[in-house]
């Protein structure tokens, strides 16, 4: 498995698991192999946003994950007995799930794993970074200013565990109005300011749109309808991340996965 990037931000419901998803579409759109890790595993988004899924074993014991838009994902909401069924457990146990997401799914050749991490800095952060040696993370903010005090704080978390950043990425960037103004409900310049802070390029600014949320709520990502215009977005995302990886992995060995 090459390229295994979390997407992460300090603050909850800024986008990631919308942006995780998009972004893995977006990749598998270019013809990559690519793979979704749900590592959220206290409120695991991946089943909704990807319009659920089955997991098959195969004969070897190991999992065989649904593919859908071109993406093989899993989330241990695929597990659980009742999607409502609210997962109780402490940091080893979760150290255990998330090493057997990446070994025990039969994953096959991957290019970029996309990784939805759960909001906040946390175990959930440490656990990953001690037991993946990823690419390095994509940072999600809203211009706001409270979102970008958190965010600072995960950024500088993720210095301390040696994971790179790769970029940043603006979510609700902006409302286009009916006129074609547009409304900038969540403030503006946030994610340029985070940008010059950390030295980390902008890679996109995504606005609001109806159609990002009804896609995640209908399992069909704008990513993969492609007469929408906000999947552009989103490609021009996938392309910006795919050049900084393959430039970067040029000079690295493949990624390992430490147990
Ligand atoms: N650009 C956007 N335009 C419109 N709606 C959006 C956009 N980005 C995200 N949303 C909506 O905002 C909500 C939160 O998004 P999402 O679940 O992706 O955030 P999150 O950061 O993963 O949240 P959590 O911290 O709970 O994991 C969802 O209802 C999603 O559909
Ligand atoms: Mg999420």
């Amino acid at each position: 498995m090459r390229n295994i990037v979390p997407v992460i931000s300090g603050k909850g419901g800024v986008g990631k698991s919308s942006v995780a998803v998009n972004l893995a579409v977006s990749l598998a759109n270019t013809g990559a192999k690519v793979a979704l890790i749900d590592c959220d595993f206290y409120g695991p988004s991946i089943p909704t946003l990807m319009g659920g899924g089955q997991v098959i074993p195969d004969h070897e014991g190991k999992l065989i994950p649904p593919v859908k838009y071109g993406v093989k994902y899993i989330s241990l909401g695929f597990f659980l007995q009742n999607p409502d069924d609210p997962v109780i457990w402490r940091g080893p146990m979760f150290n255990k799930a998330l090493v057997q997401l990446f070994q025990d799914v039969s994953w096959g050749e991957v290019d970029y794993c996309i990784v939805d991490m759960p909001p906040g800095t946390g175990d959930a952060q440490i656990s990953f970074s001690q037991a993946v040696q990823c690419a390095g993370a994509v940072i999600v903010t809203t211009p706001q200013e409270v979102a970008l005090a958190d965010v600072r704080k995960s950024i500088n978390m993720l210095s301390k565990v040696n994971i790179p950043v790769l970029g940043i990425v603006e979510n609700m960037s902006g409302l286009k109005l009916p006129d074609g103004s547009i409304q900038y409900i969540f403030g503006q310049g946030g994610g340029e300011k985070l940008s010059t802070m950390f030295n980390a390029p902008l890679l996109a600014q995504i606005p609001i749109e109806v159609s990002i949320r009804e896609g995640g709520d209908t399992g069909l990502p704008v990513t993969a309808q492609d007469t929408n215009p906000a999947s552009k977005i989103f490609a021009a995302l996938a392309l910006r991340l795919q050049g900084i990886l393959d430039k970067n992995s040029k000079s690295q060995p493949q990624v390992q996965i430490f147990n």
